[in-house]
């Protein structure tokens, strides 16, 4: 039973073209070009039921169901000597993290439930990152390409002769995505090239430079198209042979996989409880792979809360393409009105959550499909309610959370008045303070 793979493989969300799971560095849907990145991979699985081995580290205690699982059995690779290869990766992450990949917390906050009114039914439940690898999710979801590639490696399936010929990651980000990338490029030292924007912020800097990233910055320059200069930059450095090391699905779909261990976490918990069920969840939006992952995890156990992305007033292309997709065919598998639904955002974004800035949710189609099938929709927090989410979340918990972090908590003040007060709610604290 053990080793029945549960991943069958991917399916392109755009143009239906199927990729094998046993395919190395399957990044990408064959026909992305450089010029069309309006395609994604999506996993194809069932997974029912699901249930954790009761292990600590989220990789082995949800392995069955990691698409990672089934790419590395298709390598000839036994069950244990799969678990293996994630334990010592995990290994190789704590020296250099100080702490390994672990089942986060996952409780009702009763300070929390009380100051918003919550009664003795209901609440909102906290989903704490903020203690993790790399301080926030993202190491959840690179961890997945990164066994990908240690794996191809270990097998000798890898292009080049030795690691020391190995081509370098790139991640275009200034952020959490940045600093985890760094931290498991460096567990197993292998070169990355970090492209940051012109104005990127000193603390973060200095963590990457203490992690020997080589970082590139990127003005925006009159020759690109609207969007992100970090990630035109990031795309060339591709072209150029670099590996994708980011948290962006249409640029590496592996990110996608090891996402939804959050999910598999809150689902686990959430059946466990008594009374009633977890009927929203609320997931800050950046990119968007967080949102899709969070969901389609928590998707995969027995309950689906009404998922609600949450972005800020200053850049919400989610809610736009949502509410485009939503009226032109639905929201759900919009994959294929891709350049009809989602662009840029046109004004330069800012808010006090600067981590959920993308100026496109390049994970959009797996973003709706999470709120369609659930029956949530999408919320843009005003700038203040982004201010006072993170000041409650100071207020009450003891957790040092960061602005972005807390945004999620910006959508649930702002729809409290629609919410029962014996509705159990989730918001997930994702990533801590720096200062
Ligand atoms: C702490 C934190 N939470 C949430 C997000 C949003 O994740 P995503 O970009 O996958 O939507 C980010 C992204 O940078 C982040 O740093
Ligand atoms: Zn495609």
């Amino acid at each position: 039973m053990q080793d029945i793979p549960v991943v069958t493989g991917w399916r392109c969300s755009v143009c239906n073209t199927k990729v094998s799971i046993d395919e190395i560095f399957s990044w990408r849907c064959p026909n992305s070009t450089s010029s069309d990145r309006h395609h994604v991979l999506e996993l194809e699985n069932s997974i029912a039921p699901l249930r954790s081995n009761g292990d600590a580290n989220p990789y082995v205690a949800f392995q069955r169901y990691l698409a990672w699982d089934a790419f590395a059995a298709t390598l000839g690779l036994d069950f244990a000597a799969r678990t293996k290869i994630i334990r010592d990766l995990d290994q190789a992450v704590v020296k250099v993290a100080g702490v390994g990949f672990r089942t986060t917390p996952f409780a009702r906050n009763d300070a929390l439930s009380d100051a918003l009114g919550f009664n003795n039914l209901g609440g909102v439940w906290i989903k704490d990152e903020t203690n993790s690898v790399a301080g926030s999710q993202k190491a959840r979801h690179l961890f997945t390409e990164l066994l990908h590639l240690v794996t191809v490696e270990l097998v000798g399936r890898a292009p080049w002769k030795s690691p020391t010929q190995r081509p370098a990651l790139a991640i275009a980000s200034c952020g959490n995505a940045a600093i985890a990338a760094s931290t498991l490029a460096r567990a197993v030292n292998w070169p990355i090239r970090v492209f940051v924007p012109e104005h990127a912020d000193a603390a973060t800097l200095k963590i990457l430079d203490s992690l020997q990233a080589n970082v590139i910055r990127c003005p925006r320059v009159a020759t690109d198209q609207p969007g992100d200069p970090c990630v035109f930059r990031f795309r060339e450095a591709i072209e150029q042979g670099c590996i994708p090391f980011g948290v962006q699905g249409p640029e590496n779909a592996w990110c996608l996989d090891g996402g939804r261990t959050i999910g598999f976490e809150m689902a686990v918990v959430a059946e466990e409880l008594s009374g009633s069920l977890i009927s929203r969840m609320f997931v800050q939006a950046g990119g968007g792979a967080f949102v899709a992952c969070a969901a389609s995890g928590f998707f995969a156990g027995a309950t689906k809360p009404r998922v609600h992305a949450v972005q800020t007033q200053g850049c919400a292309p989610l809610a736009r393409a949502f509410e485009i997709a939503d009226r032109t065919g639905g929201a759900r598998n919009a994959g294929s009105r891709w350049s009809q639904c989602m662009w840029p955002w046109e004004t330069t974004p800012v808010s006090l959550a600067d981590g959920i800035l993308d100026d496109e949710t390049y994970d959009w189609v797996g973003a709706c499909n999470a709120m369609a099938d659930s029956g949530g929709y999408p919320i843009v927090a005003s700038e203040q309610l982004i201010h006072e989410s993170y000041a409650l979340a100071h207020r009450v918990t003891n957790i040092d959370v960061s602005p972005t972090g807390s945004s999620g908590l910006a959508g649930l003040l702002a729809i409290r008045h629609e919410i029962a007060d014996d509705e159990r709610v989730i918001v997930i604290f994702s990533g801590v303070r720096r200062q």
